[in-house]
Formats: C-alpha cells, sequence, structure tokens
C-alpha cells in the first residue's frame, strides 16, 4: 500500500514555493547526474518503464544532428507549426485570407510568454522605462505629421494581363547574355529569395525560354539581377511578367501600406482613418502624457507591445511578412548633441541582442546590418538591424534606430502643442532625441521557431525536437503518472500537476508508454517531464524528471520540485 500521505505532500509543495532556504536545499541536495539516476533507477524494475527502451540503464547516447536547419525549407516549418497548433493559416475553413494567421493553442502560450519575457527585460526590471497600451486607431492628423500618409509606401508593379500586383523591389529581373557575343536574347524575373534559389529559378526559366530558339545548346553568362526599380522603361517592355510570362508589367507606382477604414456612421472623406502601422506614434503624440505623470527624467523610455497593421503588396515567408502583426518598441528618449546618442544607440544594440540569446535565438544565425547612405531615412543619424538566417535567406528581425528628434518635431508642429523637456540640472529645454529599437513578435516567433528546430539520435533512435528556452516554452512541464489506472498514483500526480498549474502552463498525459510520452512533449517543446512511480508513493516521495534536450533523468524529492522548475524556467 502506498504510503504517501497526499495532505503532507500538498503542504511541502506550498511551502517550497514560499521559503528560500528550499531553493538553498535544492542546490545541495540536487542529486545526480542521468547516468547515476540510471543506476539507481536500474535497481528498481518498475522504474525502467519511465525511460524508453533506447534511454534504458547505460544512460543516454545523445547523437546531435547539427544540420538539421541547414535542411529545412520553409514548408516544414509552416506544417511543423500547424500540425503541433502553434499557427494556423486565417480564416482556413474559407480558404485562408493571405497575410493573415491565428495562433492556436500553443502558439498563444508561445507568443505571450515572448512578450511577457520582453516587457519584464525592457520595462518591469527597469527603472528608466515604462509602459504605454494606446489605441490602434488614432486622429488621422498624426500620419500627416509622422509622414505616413504620404510617404509610407512601397513600389509596386501590376501585371496588366492577370492582376496580380509585385513589390517591385522584391521581383529581380536580368537579361540573358549569350556567352560567344555578349548578345542579350532576352529577360528572366524571378521573385526574391535567398541567392542560390533565384539562380535555380532563372536558369530553369533561361532554359525554358531557348529551348525554342535556335539559341537552345548555348551557353549564357552568368546573370547580372536588378530590382524592378531599377529597370527602364524600355527594359520592363522586355520583362516576363511572373504571372503571364509575357512583358505585360507596368512601371513601378509608389502604393501606401496603410489601411483606411471610416470611424463613426458616415463614409466619406471626413471620417478616413488608419489602422496604425506601427506602434511608435502612438508613444510619440503620449510624450507629454507620460513625462507627466511618471515623473522620468530623460534619459528615458516608453515601451509598447500591439497590433500593427501593413497593407503589404505581397505578404509572404509566412509570418515573417504579414498584413496583421505586433511590434515591441521602446521610445528612448535622450538629450541632443551630435555625440551624445551613439553610446545610447549601442548600450540599445547590444542590450537587444542580449535579449534575443536569452530567450533563445541562435546567435550563430544572427548578423547585424548597418544601414548607410540610401538605406537611412533621411532624419536618421543611424539604423542597425539584427538579422537572422532564415530557411528562405538572411533578413532584417529588428532595427535599432536613432531618429534624431524628427518625430516629436513634426507632431510639435502638426499639433501646435509643444512638445519638449526641461531639464531642471542644466536649465534648459529641448526637443528630445530619440532612440527606437523595434522588433516585430510574429517575426522574432518565426526566428526562435527556427532556432529551435532540432534532431538527435538517443541511443540509435532518431529524434525530432523543438528546443524552446524554458522561459518561452508553451508548456514547461508534462505530469505523467507511470499508469493511468492506479489511483494511488494518478492522485499524487494530479496533486502536483494542480499545483505546477498555479505557476506555469502545464500538460498533463497519462496515456500511453513513457517513451511515447516523452516523445510528444519533446514535440511541442516542453522542457521537462515529471513521472510519478511507485517509488513516489511507497519509498521516497520523489520524482523523476527529465530534461527535454539531454534526456537525461534525476531524482528529487517532491518538496524540491518547485525551487528547481523555478530555478529553470524563471531564473530565481
Ligand atoms: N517604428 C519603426 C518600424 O516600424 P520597421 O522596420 O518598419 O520599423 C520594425 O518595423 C519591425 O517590425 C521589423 O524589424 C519587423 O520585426 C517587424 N515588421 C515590420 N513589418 C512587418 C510585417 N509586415 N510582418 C511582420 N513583422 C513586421
Amino acid at each position: 500500500m502506498p504510503s504517501f500521505n497526499k495532505k503532507a505532500l500538498a503542504l511541502s509543495l506550498l511551502l517550497s514555493a514560499t521559503a528560500p532556504e528550499n531553493m538553498l536545499a535544492f542546490q545541495s541536495s540536487l542529486r545526480t547526474t542521468s547516468r547515476v539516476a540510471s543506476r539507481t533507477i536500474s535497481s528498481s524494475t518498475r522504474m525502467f518503464s519511465t525511460e524508453t527502451e533506447t534511454e534504458k540503464e547505460a544512460g543516454p547516447q545523445v547523437v546531435v544532428n547539427e544540420e538539421a536547419y541547414e535542411k529545412v525549407k520553409m514548408d516544414d516549418i509552416v506544417s511543423l507549426c500547424k500540425r503541433r497548433g502553434i499557427i494556423f493559416p486565417s480564416s482556413e475553413i474559407y480558404n485562408g485570407f493571405a497575410g493573415f494567421y491565428d495562433y492556436g493553442p500553443l502558439g498563444a502560450e508561445l507568443k505571450k510568454n515572448v512578450k511577457d519575457a520582453w516587457w519584464k527585460n525592457f520595462v518591469t526590471s527597469r527603472e528608466d522605462v515604462v509602459g504605454l497600451d494606446s489605441s490602434i486607431i488614432h486622429n488621422p492628423t498624426t500620419w500627416k505629421s509622422s509622414g505616413h500618409l504620404d510617404g509610407f509606401s512601397d513600389p509596386m508593379v501590376d501585371c496588366k494581363e492577370t492582376k496580380l500586383r509585385y513589390r517591385a523591389d522584391q521581383l529581380f529581373a536580368s537579361p540573358i547574355v549569350l556567352e560567344e557575343n555578349d548578345e542579350t536574347i532576352g529577360w528572366v524575373c524571378v521573385q526574391e529569395a535567398n541567392d542560390e534559389d533565384m539562380v535555380k529559378d532563372a536558369k530553369k526559366m533561361a532554359k525554358k525560354m531557348m529551348k525554342s530558339t535556335e539559341h537552345k545548346e548555348k551557353k549564357i553568362q552568368a546573370f547580372s539581377f536588378r530590382d524592378l526599380t531599377e529597370v527602364s522603361e524600355e527594359e520592363m517592355a522586355q520583362i516576363p511578367s511572373p504571372g503571364s510570362g509575357e512583358p505585360t508589367l507596368t512601371m513601378p507606382r509608389d502604393f501606401n501600406l496603410m489601411f483606411q477604414t471610416n470611424v463613426g456612421a458616415m463614409s466619406d472623406a471626413s471620417s478616413v482613418a488608419y489602422l496604425r502601422p506601427e506602434t511608435a506614434q502612438g508613444i510619440f503624440i503620449n510624450f507629454k502624457n507620460a513625462l507627466g505623470t511618471s515623473r522620468a527624467k530623460i534619459p528615458f523610455g516608453i515601451a509598447q507591445i500591439g497590433k500593427a497593421f501593413r497593407n503589404e503588396i505581397t505578404p509572404r515567408n509566412f509570418i515573417f511578412r504579414s498584413r496583421e502583426f505586433e511590434q515591441m518598441e521602446v521610445e528612448y528618449f535622450i538629450p541632443p548633441g551630435d555625440d551624445v546618442w551613439q553610446p545610447f544607440h549601442e548600450k540599445w544594440m547590444q542590450e537587444s541582442k542580449e535579449f534575443l540569446i536569452d530567450v533563445g535565438l541562435r546567435e550563430d544565425l544572427m548578423g547585424w546590418d548597418v544601414h548607410e547612405g540610401d538605406g537611412l531615412a533621411h532624419y536618421a543619424r543611424a539604423c542597425t538591424d539584427i538579422t537572422f538566417r532564415f530557411p528562405f535567406g538572411t533578413q532584417e528581425l529588428m532595427g535599432i534606430a536613432a531618429r534624431g528628434n524628427f518625430d516629436l518635431t513634426q507632431h510639435s508642429e502638426g499639433s501646435g502643442k509643444a512638445l519638449d523637456y526641461f531639464d531642471d540640472q542644466t536649465k534648459e529645454k529641448y526637443i528630445p532625441h530619440v532612440i527606437e529599437p523595434s522588433l516585430g513578435v510574429d517575426r522574432l516567433i518565426l526566428a526562435l521557431i527556427c532556432s529551435a528546430y532540432a534532431e538527435d539520435e538517443v541511443n540509435g533512435e532518431k529524434r525530432n525536437f523543438l528546443k524552446f528556452s524554458p522561459k518561452i516554452a508553451p508548456v514547461k512541464v508534462a505530469v505523467l503518472p507511470l499508469l493511468k489506472n492506479k489511483e494511488e498514483l494518478v492522485s499524487v500526480a494530479r496533486e502536483l500537476y494542480d499545483e505546477l498549474k498555479k505557476r506555469w502552463n502545464v500538460s498533463w498525459d497519462a496515456t500511453g508508454a513513457v517513451g511515447r510520452r516523452y516523445r510528444r512533449q519533446d514535440e511541442v517543446g516542453t522542457p521537462f517531464c515529471i513521472t510519478i512511480d511507485f517509488d513516489t508513493i511507497e519509498k521516497d516521495a520523489g520524482v523523476t524528471i527529465r530534461d527535454r534536450d539531454t534526456t537525461e533523468q534525476i531524482r528529487l524529492p517532491m518538496d524540491e520540485v518547485i525551487p528547481y522548475l523555478s530555478k529553470q524556467i524563471d531564473g530565481y
């Protein structure tokens, strides 16, 4: 008969959650690596069944496939997200809606964890940043002042034949030039992708075009791609549209990306308003309110997380570029001066990078992209992107800009209200300058899923799993009673589950062989599995905690479970 006292368990769990000495106790009494655990376990035949066949006795032999990510295609990521309930196409039962996505049960958790981690890192744990949650629709004059009404556009080209619309800077054309005599015999036009894929597509197209001509067997020179904003009218008249295969594209025209709506009962020009294309302007127009009510002193920042909407001409690469997305932005206000902004900019670059690594981005896939010359907005002093190597190529993940005092000056002029700051130390009045780290939640989630994508062999058995950092993993812990039809096991496991659930998103899994349950949790990136076995109720009131990445197991007394997990998940 089980000798375990359930009331004592509940009490010990509660105590362990609050008493700091338990954390010390945990550190001193944390037993063992998996090998020791396996040996301990091997003394009990019942305990064997908490391991998969291949994780038995000798301890796991894990061989990581370091190349797994290199072979991944975007389609693999998209279908993984759908299969595991992370992200679905929006309105799927109506065949979807281009550029919109829905987060499923695990995706919603993941997204919330990412936003909470950002907020904690950049707002609540700092003294110099306050939060804001502004409306999505602002007075439309906001967008006149900010320049979005006149300048927030992308160049587009239309296919006159198919009526399809493309971003001109995402279509690349190249002449097909014969090697023998430099003669241009036609053009190819391909969509932006990584270099290798673009060349592959272009070769296919050139081959097809040459097949029916006298140039069939001839060699051609390497392609020299230019995007369609850089081609002349004569050239455009020869460039085939990706839609029709014929030269039916218009010259590029500007297309404003803001979504329009009407506010109020009237649906005329006077009621036109816009869904915000960035969260930043909500911060600038609240500068005085936030300053006045928080008694902040420069340098200080205002942070906001929220939805942004852009009517992207070609939403693509899944949630990388969508029409509805979320941003996490800080406007960090600093004194003016040519020699002031640089250290702040560098600090924000460093802090942004550290945050991204802390939530689980692979550093080896990250890089810097410093904007120079034409790539820099006219009012900006500097802008550096943090890039990430997605399966479709290296792209911007976030930007850290030094924007001068452009925005506050514009809003001050547009509203007629002074948006300046009085420094009571120097007795100076000035319009502050700003450093703006701006990060897309969805783009970060895609990068996190790519970073977590993992494959290994555990004692010769292939395993695919998601290596999410415990901080952002959608499910933190799974509780597994060894057998679902043994009431004494189930009730103790349930009690532990209920207690853990007060703190984290925890999964209950009582069905199937334990090994199969581990795999199910590995697939969705659950970092810890806790098994309740007969020793728990008969011998040591302990549990087995299995680590997803190493598959190693440790045995811990029940009252040390919460301190252990707190340290692993929350870092304290
Ligand atoms: N306030 C500055 C700003 O909005 P941005 O470079 O246009 O700058 C900042 O956007 C970040 O927002 C990008 O680095 C990206 O992470 C995210 N983002 C922008 N457009 C997006 C889109 N269409 N879909 C998903 N994320 C997007």
